[in-house]
């Protein structure tokens, strides 16, 4: 039987083959791209360790045979057991920044790292920011992102998960923020000292309805980083109740819950929250500054 690798030789060739077999194919896109191009780009590309960006002056370059037989393995794999790209390449990009990953950690895409972009202007005014929380953190995508903005600011990135806090570590490492950034093992607030200027979070927060259903890919990440009991709060109620006691005055609390905003929203009807939105996409976001949720606090 003749191997696709016999007859396909250039970067063009393999993105223009790869793109025609993951087109027939029924990918899930939704971890890092959300097109059957850039995926097939993203594949040849960093497989053969070459740039994302300005990428044409290798369109006619020969791939030597281990580079054929790695970009053509990777794509039955991407294919046939739907595994998310960044867990095949071991890498995923956010906020423009490269982090490791792979299935200890969800593949980042929170659109926190929009507001983060924008340096969380303009909620947080000029407020200034020296301590940072990313709760939740994984592979310490957002509070990584986070200390890119806040150059001068301490991050603590806490988890409950030994594994996702080795890959953040890892993540540290790559960007070589150790002097400010360190993790945390806690189970939400119950480890985690002190207050902080800005608290962020991504916590698990998919309903038991909405896992269910969920594609392929979503199956290869780990279950503690989905799921969120019946109503996908489980994690957030706790975050809710907690997070005044580590917010400084004029702190502010952002807080990913997707689809489960209803749910929030119905179980917090006096809540003052701010629902976020986004150019690049996402929603189910909200933020309350510190002042808010003390003072609904004393009225609850
Ligand atoms: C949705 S993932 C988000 C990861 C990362 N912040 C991101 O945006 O890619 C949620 C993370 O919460 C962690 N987690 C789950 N339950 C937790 C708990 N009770 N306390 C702290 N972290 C928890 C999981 O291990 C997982 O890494």
């Amino acid at each position: 039987m003749t191997s696709p690798i016999d007859d396909l030789y250039t970067v063009r060739d393999y993105l223009r083959y790869i793109s025609s077999q993951f087109s027939a194919s029924s990918l899930y896109f939704g971890h890092g791209t959300d097109n059957v191009w850039d995926e097939a780009v993203q594949l040849v590309m960093r497989s053969l360790h070459l740039p994302l960006e300005n990428n044409t002056l290798f369109l006619n370059a020969r791939l030597t045979r281990d580079e054929r037989e790695l970009i053509i393995s990777r794509m039955h794999r991407r294919i046939e057991e739907r595994v998310p790209l960044a867990y095949l390449l071991g890498e995923a990009w956010f906020m423009g920044l490269p982090f490791h990953v792979d299935e200890r950690v969800l593949v980042p895409r929170s659109p926190i790292g929009e507001l983060l972009e924008r340096g969380l202007q303009p909620w947080l005014g000029d407020q200034s920011v020296h301590r940072i929380l990313d709760l939740c953190t994984g592979s310490g995508c957002i509070g990584i992102g986070a200390a890119t903005v806040f150059e001068e600011a301490e991050v603590d990135l806490s988890d409950i998960s030994a594994d996702a806090l080795e890959v953040a570590a890892s993540n540290i490492e790559l960007h070589e923020v150790g002097d400010r950034v360190r993790t945390v093992r806690s189970d939400v607030f119950a480890s985690i000292e002190g207050r902080y200027d800005v608290i962020l979070s991504n916590p698990p927060y998919v309903d038991a309805e909405d896992l269910a259903a969920m594609p392929d890919e979503y199956h290869h990440e780990p279950e503690l980083g989905l799921a969120a009991g019946g109503d996908g709060l489980e994690v957030a109620h706790r975050i809710i109740a907690g997070a005044v006691d580590h917010l400084n005055p004029g702190g502010l609390l952002i807080v990913e819950v997707g689809n489960s905003w209803v749910a929030l929203e119905q179980a917090y009807p006096d809540l003052p929250l701010t629902w976020l939105e986004f150019e690049n996409g996402g929603d189910g976001v909200f933020l309350i500054s510190a002042d808010d949720l003390q003072q609904w606090q004393e009225r609850s």
